[in-house]
Order: C-alpha cells, then sequence, then structure tokens
C-alpha cells in the first residue's frame, strides 16, 4: 500500500518559535508546572488538545466571509441547521458556543438533587454540569475498556447489564438521561460500536428513558465502526454517523472537534417541552435561538466542517496519524492504552514510571518533561484532573494514570509527528529520573486547569 498522505496542501502558514531547554525549564517553573499556564508562544508542539485548534479549509475561510450576521434569522443559521440535521435527524438545533454551554443547559433543567445520570465515561466538563446541578453523574464503562494493555475494537462501549442494574437501583423516575461519548475521550479516545449504541437504545426504551450522544467526535467514532464492526465496510461514513444518531433522542455537540472549526457546538434533539425550556434558557445565557452565543460567521464554517468531516479520505488521514504516533511509541517500548485511539495517543504513567505513587501524580512528572525536552505541551488526564479526596482529605486516585497526546487535525505534518515521538524516547530513556510533584495551590473544582505545583 503506498502512504497515506495528507489529503489537503498547505496554503497559509503559522511560523513556531524555537526555545532551549534551559529557556524551558524557566517557563515551566514560572508556570507552577502546569503546562495549561504556560503561554502559547512558548511551546513548540501543542498537544494540550485536538479541541478548537483545527486548521479550517479554503472553503470554510470563504464562509467565514459569506456569514449573515442578522440578529434573528440568518441565511447562515438555516445553512448550519441543515447541515446539522443532514446528519442527526433531530428536530430541534439549538447552537451554543461550544459543547459545555449545551451541556449546561441540558442539565440544568434535567438534573437537580436526587437525579443520577449515567455515561460510558463522562468527560470532565459533563461530569462537572451534572454535578454542578446537584445530581450524580456514573461511569459505566465496560470491563475492558479499564485496561490500558488490552486490545479491544471498541474500548468505549457501554456496560450495558451495569447500566440494567444502575436504572433498578435508582428507579427510572430517577434517570433523566442516559449518555454516551463518542469516542470516549477520557477512556482514550476509544470507539464505541454501533451494537452497543444499539443494545444501550433499547434499555434506554424499555425504561423511557432518552439517550443522548456526547458527539464531540462522531465521524471519527464512524470511521472506527467502518473499519471495525461487521457489516460497515460498505457504508459511507455519512450513513454510518446517521444510524448513530438515528437511536439517540439528542446530542450535545462541541463543534471545536469534528467541526473542524475554532469554536462552537449545539444542542439537538426532539422532545418538544424540553427544546423549549432549553431555548428559554438559552435565550438568558447565551443569545437567541438561531445564533446561540454564535457569530453567523461561525454557523456557515461548521456547516462547512461538517461535509468535509465526513470525508473518507481525511478520516483515513486522521485515524491513520494518530495511529502512526501509537506504533512509535509502541516500537520503542513507551506504554500506550492500546489501540490507539482516533484522536489522541493516551501514555500509560503509571507503567511508564512506576515508581512515583498516584499522590505524587506521575502523568503530571512526565507531561512536565516532555515539555522541557523537546516544548512539546500534553496533557495530564489522571489524580491531577480526576483524583478525588475522602473525608480526611487523603487522595483517592483517578482509575488511570495518562497523559494525552491530543492530536489537531489538519495542523501537524508527518515529521512534527516523528519529532515528538524523538522527543518521548529520550524522556523515556531518562524516565528513573523523573520525580514527583505536589500541590501548592488547587481550586475546589476543574482544578487541572489552575493548579500549581511543586517538585518533590
Ligand atoms: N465532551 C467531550 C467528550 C469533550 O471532549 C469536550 C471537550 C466537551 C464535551 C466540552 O466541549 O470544550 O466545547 O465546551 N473537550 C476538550 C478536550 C476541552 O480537550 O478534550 P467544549
Amino acid at each position: 500500500m503506498k502512504t497515506i498522505i495528507e489529503p489537503f496542501r498547505i496554503k497559509s502558514v503559522e511560523p513556531i518559535r524555537f526555545t532551549t531547554k534551559e529557556e524551558r525549564a524557566k517557563i515551566l517553573e514560572e508556570a507552577g508546572y502546569n503546562p495549561f499556564l504556560i503561554k502559547a508562544d512558548d511551546v513548540l508542539i501543542d498537544l494540550l488538545t485536538d479541541s478548537g485548534t483545527s486548521a479550517m479549509s479554503s472553503d470554510q475561510w470563504a464562509g467565514i466571509m459569506r456569514g449573515d450576521e442578522s440578529y434573528a434569522g440568518a441565511r447562515s443559521f438555516y445553512r448550519f441547521e441543515a447541515a446539522v440535521k443532514k446528519i442527526t435527524s433531530d428536530k430541534f438545533i439549538i447552537p451554543t458556543h461550544q459543547g459545555r454551554a449545551a451541556e449546561k443547559i441540558l442539565f440544568s433543567i434535567l438534573g437537580g438533587k436526587g437525579k443520577y445520570f449515567a455515561a460510558n465515561t463522562f468527560f470532565d466538563t459533563t461530569r462537572a454540569n451534572v454535578e454542578f446541578s446537584g445530581a450524580e453523574a456514573h461511569d459505566l464503562l465496560n470491563e475492558v475498556g479499564k485496561h490500558p494493555e488490552q486490545r479491544a475494537p471498541f474500548k468505549g462501549d457501554m456496560d450495558v447489564p451495569a447500566l440494567e442494574a444502575f436504572i433498578k437501583k435508582y428507579g427510572r423516575e430517577n434517570i433523566p438521561l442516559i449518555m454516551l461519548t463518542v469516542t470516549n475521550n477520557s477512556g482514550g479516545g476509544q470507539p464505541v460500536s454501533m451494537k452497543n449504541i444499539k443494545d444501550v437504545s433499547a434499555v434506554c426504551k424499555k425504561n423511557n428513558i432518552p439517550l443522548f450522544l456526547d458527539a464531540c467526535r462522531f465521524a471519527e467514532n464512524a470511521y472506527f465502526i467502518k473499519l471495525r464492526e461487521d457489516g460497515y465496510k460498505d457504508k459511507t461514513v455519512l450513513e454510518i454517523c446517521q444510524e448513530m444518531f438515528s437511536y439517540a433522542d439528542g446530542s450535545t455537540m462541541s463543534a471545536k472537534k469534528d467541526a473542524l472549526v475554532n469554536i462552537g457546538g449545539w444542542l439537538s434533539l426532539n422532545n418538544d417541552r424540553l427544546a423549549m425550556l432549553c431555548r428559554n434558557l438559552l435565550i438568558v445565557t447565551e443569545g437567541f435561538p438561531t445564533y446561540g452565543g454564535l457569530a453567523g460567521r461561525d454557523l456557515e464554517a461548521i456547516a462547512q466542517g461538517l461535509e468535509e468531516v465526513v470525508d473518507e479520505h481525511y478520516l483515513e488521514y486522521r485515524i491513520r496519524s494518530t495511529e502512526y504516533l501509537g506504533e512509535k511509541m509502541l516500537s520503542n517500548g513507551i506504554p500506550i492504552i492500546e489501540p490507539p485511539g482516533g484522536h489522541a495517543i493516551y501514555i500509560d504513567a503509571k507503567r511508564f514510571a512506576p515508581h512515583i505513587p498516584a499522590e505524587q501524580f506521575p502523568g503530571q512528572a512526565i507531561t512536565c518533561e516532555m515539555y522541557v525536552e523537546g516544548g512539546i505541551r500534553a496533557c495530564e488526564i489522571g489524580s491531577v484532573m480526576f483524583g478525588k479526596k475522602d473525608e480526611n482529605g487523603k487522595l483517592i486516585p483517578a482509575m488511570m494514570e495518562l497523559i494525552r497526546m491530543a492530536i489537531p487535525r489538519r495542523v501537524y505534518t508527518q515529521s512534527h509527528i516523528d519529532y515528538v515521538a524523538e522527543v518521548l524516547i529520550e524522556v523515556y530513556k531518562k524516565r528513573n529520573e523523573l520525580r514527583g510533584y505536589a500541590f501548592t495551590y488547587e481550586a475546589p473544582m476543574l482544578r487541572h486547569f489552575t493548579a500549581r505545583f511543586k517538585k518533590i
């Protein structure tokens, strides 16, 4: 087979700033050893997130100029609505400025004390929105998804018997909604199978509970279904997306991922009364229902991005380039979540630096060293992000200690990725010298964004 090439050529470039190792050591110290607090100009390759970091196409930039900025009923809204409906078939499409704005609206209305929600795994903002409403969020990931070293095609699947037990325990009247995150970001960017979506949907229908997709990476999920699930090889990605959404009653979406834009989102749903309540809250918090916190030009760029993201040459390149980085890690002995996910490679910090206990945040230690060694910014997804405390203030560690290297869409070339691999190999060689970290400041919620640390 020939090399899978980037299915685009580059029209506009952005320079990146080079720094020395000594400079980076100082920058990191000043940032309290938290890569979130480093200036982007001081980063060489930024793998902090694939969210809002996509390169837009010439057609999307042309759409920016075409955007209709009318307050109500803008042409760009109708183009956006049609593009979202083509994929979701949902009756009501409510634009929001990003994913968490859709979550905030949905869970403010459905949540509250005494309510219980379940997902394969809630993303951190989604969980925070559920908990902020006073409700509880439960992750019901299938067993294989909890084992980074085990290979399986659909490690994002929900545990269906656990879902049935959950409904029995808490009572269907106290469960306003079940959610499937596709792909499962916090669990390694692993896909959910069509069979699992269908099975979860059947349980939800039987119990009269709506099923929503957290659809951020729906196209990547659909492409994995095409590659890995029987019966989907000859379907188009668009058809697979449409089938995925057909089993759900609605979706929340961060267009900053699989709509290939820098800002935007939506809440889609079919229930008339819920849509009315959501739109009313939208007007208070986001804006009028035909722009929802976005400019007309943003809606135009999303509509165009949704056409481009289901292109199979794009998805082949996208999934392959992530896998390429994963293979480089594995062939050098670096432990990652296997198989590679869609949008990111997740390093398994527990196996990378087993001498650093969870209380000293091994993921943070490796992330900091990646920055100093090669100017790469990645993100800890472990006990800094998801650790809890017991009544004595002692850490309850996260299920996994991971570092996410998220790949922005259409931004970096193969040689950038080769460089990332070289830096990681260097850090891995020195793994026994890595030291843990302790908090010097932590906020009560979503602490990873603003925390400061000291070296132990
Ligand atoms: N759901 C999932 C699965 C996500 O990955 C994100 C964002 C959101 C919801 C919230 O969307 O950022 O537009 O408000 N994930 C980003 C990330 C931040 O880096 O993975 P948002």
